[in-house]
C-alpha cells in the first residue's frame, strides 16, 4: 500500500497542475475570446458584462493562486528535503517562483477594485498579453525542473561514540 507521504505528494501535484491549467487557460480565453467579443458592444453594456465576468473569474483566480502557492511550496519542500538535485535546480526554481509572483500580482490587479487595479484594467489586453507570456515562461521552466535528476538523500548517520583508549 502506498504510504501517506507518497499520496500527499501525488495529490499536491494534481492540484498544482489543475490550478495551473485553469488559471493559464482562463487567461488565454479572456484575452483571445472575451475581450474581442466585448469590444464592439456599447460602453454601458460592455462595462456591465465586464463587471459580472470579473466577479466570477475573481473567485477562480484567488483559489488558483492559493492552490498553486500551497502545492508548489509543498512540492519544493519535499524535493529539497528528500532529494539531491543538480546545482542549477535552485536557481531555476527561484526564477520560476519570482515570475509566478509577478503573474499573481498582475492577475490580482486585473480582478481588483483599488485605483491601481482600475488603472491596470484600463489597459487589460496589454497586461493579459504580458501574463500569458510570463505563464508560458513559467510552464517551460517547470518542464526544465522536471528533467532534473533527483536522487534520494542517504539517511542521516547517527554519530557513534568511540570509547577512549585506556
Ligand atoms: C503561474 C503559476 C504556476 C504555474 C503555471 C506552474 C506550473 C507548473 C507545472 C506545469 C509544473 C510541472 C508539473 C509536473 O510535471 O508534475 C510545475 C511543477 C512545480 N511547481 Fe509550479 N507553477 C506555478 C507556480 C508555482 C509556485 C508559486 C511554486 C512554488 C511556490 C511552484 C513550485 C513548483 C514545483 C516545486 C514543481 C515541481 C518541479 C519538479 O518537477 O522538480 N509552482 N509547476
Amino acid at each position: 500500500m502506498p504510504d501517506f507521504e507518497f499520496v500527499l505528494a501525488l495529490v499536491s501535484r494534481w492540484l498544482h497542475i489543475l490550478a495551473a491549467i485553469t488559471a493559464v487557460g482562463g487567461t488565454i480565453f479572456a484575452r483571445a475570446v472575451v475581450f474581442p467579443t466585448l469590444a464592439p458592444l456599447p460602453d454601458e453594456e460592455r462595462a456591465r458584462l465586464h463587471a459580472a465576468l470579473r466577479e466570477r473569474w475573481a473567485t477562480i483566480v484567488k483559489a488558483a493562486i492559493g492552490f498553486l502557492l500551497v502545492s508548489g511550496l509543498y512540492n519544493f519542500m519535499v524535493t529539497a528535503t528528500q532529494s539531491r538535485v543538480p546545482s542549477w535546480y535552485h536557481m531555476v526554481f527561484g526564477i520560476k517562483f519570482l515570475l509566478a509572483l509577478a503573474i499573481f500580482a498582475i492577475a490580482s490587479l486585473l480582478i481588483g477594485k483599488s485605483p491601481a487595479a482600475q488603472a491596470v484594467r484600463s489597459r487589460a489586453p496589454l497586461w493579459l498579453n504580458l501574463n500569458i507570456a510570463l505563464a508560458v515562461a513559467v510552464v517551460c521552466l517547470s518542464g526544465v525542473l522536471r528533467t532534473a535528476e533527483k536522487t534520494p538523500k542517504p539517511p542521516a548517520v547517527e554519530p557513534i561514540e568511540i570509547p577512549a583508549p585506556n
